[in-house]
């Protein structure tokens, strides 16, 4: 590595694991830990924990783990010089000027080449609008009545006729086709060779929140399939983690950011002065735009098509801002169906006042619920009050729970004390359920590591979570296990680092992780601390004892592999049968 690991180990304890991680997951405390949806995959339940002891994080779901250098590299795409560059900038510490090495210059270099030529390709798009072949386009952003000026202000572009336009004019750039096509900006084919992936298009350039374009969404102009045309994923173009028109709403004085569904949208809502507008990159709202948003503090309000499709989007969308602590407002736009339209027929004032009546979330949620119920029916109404109380059970808080449970009872004619009597039963069979879904996975977890407990390599696993866990055994086993007798790989590493640490008193489960510098090896060394022992007390000590014996046996297996080829092996497997006899005789250690 290329830092002095004091260096390294200084910038690591100066950042919290917790605030570092915070902007991008929603954390709740529990017990020892913090959990929350894990980013790395998707997921309903939280399986993502999060150890302020350990400054480690480690999900049960994907495996994903490690430290705050490995959060910021795999969460943010950077490399260990930019983590730690971020991390170090955040403590106030001064890094000094490094070489960078070959692969950490070719990492950097991809990416710096991709944003390069995605904002080479928005200019030449920007320039092809506005030259004279770019008459299509520029009648088409006419027709929707777009000013030069909101043109500019978005750095809409258009895409010729032609096939391989842009691909001709990147190559005379000096780009390779690899990054052309790694871009997602020419599309290979057997046949033809590079087209162009954008043609006869009008063009939006799509850009992160520090303004640097990323990636494309190209419109036919009329009918046609598909409609936009986005770039593909690729190293900097991340869908679920940006927000068109963010760069410039993160800077309007509104005091709420307003989401909408389409480009257009946020486009004519810019132009009319709303330039709080944002909008997801035509895929759902997810998590993480959830968490981006959340990290300028404002509030969120949606404008979502009125149709029913927007309707479930804006439902869905609600859940997932409470989820990440965001109380959201839903806006009214019936009986337009986008914020365009509403715009170009009531204008701007009638906007705004449809702004300031924005519903509660909830209460929309309510409100739509509502509807799948003939509530003059009593049954039907029942059912419909029953829904609403368990609906009621996700706020947690009594207080906040008691006014909207006010609100409801009033708003749909529900006794107030039936309603409470309601989710308070509701609220305990909801507990049930939580905690039979926990046993039946913990169930599940101890059976998958039972098959496995047959080999020596969950021992080894084990012995190392529980020293990280209770430090003080190291003492009762240190004369008779050493750095040898971890046999796998992995574990050897992290025991050559972590006994000697046990021995001194310095051992920090997050500095061992820097010691790999493999995501994956992070990511096994990182479960080794976050395991929890699951040992009843009257069992620990019989069982703390076997696993000592298992690790000595094994090794002494491995040791006699090797005799006859290695001098020195036949004295180890003297000396290690003799220890293992001797803690075969003891009944604890
Ligand atoms: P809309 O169809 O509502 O588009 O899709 P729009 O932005 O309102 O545009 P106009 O006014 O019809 O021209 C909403 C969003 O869904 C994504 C785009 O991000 C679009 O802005 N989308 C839609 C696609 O990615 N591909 C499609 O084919 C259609
Ligand atoms: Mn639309």
């Amino acid at each position: 590595m290329f830092y002095p690991e004091e260096l390294i180990e200084e910038v690591r304890v100066r950042n919290d694991i917790v605030d570092i991680i915070s902007p991008y997951v929603s954390l709740k405390k529990s017990g020892s830990r913090y959990t929350g949806l894990c980013p790395f995959h998707n997921e309903k339940t939280p399986s993502f924990s999060v150890s302020q002891r350990d400054q480690l994080y480690y999900c049960f779901g994907c495996h994903a783990g490690g430290n705050v250098y490995t959060f910021l590299q795999k969460y943010e795409n950077m490399t260990f010089p930019e983590a730690i560059r971020v991390l170090a900038d955040r403590a106030g510490i001064t890094l000094p000027e490094m070489e960078m090495t070959e692969e950490m210059k070719q990492k950097r270099n991809r990416r710096q080449r991709l944003f390069e030529i995605n904002n080479v390709a928005a200019k030449y798009f920007y320039y092809q609008l506005r030259s004279e072949r770019g008459e299509l386009g520029k009648h088409y952003f006419e027709e929707r009545k777009l000013s030069a000026e909101t043109q500019k202000k978005f750095g809409l572009g258009y895409s010729l006729q032609y096939s391989d336009d842009l691909i001709r004019y990147l190559r005379k750039e000096g780009y390779t086709d690899d990054v052309i096509r790694d871009a997602g900006l020419g599309i290979f084919e057997e046949r033809e060779g590079m087209r162009d992936k954008f043609i006869n298009r009008v063009m939006f350039p799509i850009q992160d929140q520090n303004g640097k374009v990323i990636g494309f969404g190209g419109r036919v102009m009329g009918e046609g399939e598909p409609k936009y045309l986005n770039s593909p994923e690729t190293e900097i173009f991340e869908k679920r983690k940006n927000l068109y028109g963010l760069h410039l709403a993160r800077s309007s004085r509104a005091k709420q950011f307003i989401l909408c569904e389409g480009y257009m949208d946020v486009i004519s809502m810019h132009q009319a002065g709303f330039t709080q507008a944002v909008a997801s990159l035509g895929t759902a709202f997810t998590p993480e735009q959830a968490m981006l948003l959340k990290r300028f503090g404002k509030d969120i309000y949606l404008a979502y098509d009125s149709d029913g499709a927007g309707t479930n989007a804006a439902l869905k969308a609600v859940a997932i801002l409470r989820e990440a602590g965001i109380s959201a407002r839903v806006i009214d736009m019936r009986p337009y169906k986008d914020p365009d339209e509403f715009i170009k027929n009531l204008g701007q004032e009638e906007y705004q006042k449809r702004i300031d009546e924005a519903e509660n979330g909830f209460l929309f949620e309510i409100r739509i619920l509502r509807k799948g119920y003939q509530t003059d029916d009593p049954a039907e109404k029942t059912k419909f009050e029953t829904e609403v109380a368990r609906k009621l059970c996700v706020f947690t808080d009594e207080l906040e729970r008691g006014n909207y449970l006010n609100t409801v009872a009033e708003q749909y004619g529900i006794p107030k004390d039936s309603l409470k009597k309601k989710v308070i039963s509701e609220a305990s069979i909801g507990g049930l359920k939580d905690d039979r879904e926990r046993f039946v996975k913990r169930e599940r977890d101890r059976q998958r590591e039972s098959g496995a407990q047959e080999n020596a390599k969950y021992a080894q696993r084990l012995l190392l979570t529980w020293l990280s866990e209770e430090p003080e055994r190291y003492s009762r086993i240190r004369d008779y296990i050493g750095v040898n007798d971890f046999t796998d790989p992995l574990y050897r590493r992290i025991a050559e680092r972590m006994l000697p640490g046990l021995e001194d008193g310095s051992f920090q489960a997050a500095a061992i992780i820097d010691l790999f510098e493999e995501l994956e090896d992070q990511q096994a060394a990182s479960r080794v601390f976050h395991t929890r022992l699951d040992v009843a007390d009257d069992e620990k000590e019989k069982a703390f004892r076997d696993i000592v014996i298992r690790i000595k046996q094994d090794s002494v297996a491995h040791d006699s592999a090797d005799l006859g080829v290695d001098i020195g092996a036949l004295d180890r497997v003297l000396a290690a049968k003799k220890v293992l006899e001797k803690l075969q005789r003891m009944e604890r250690l």
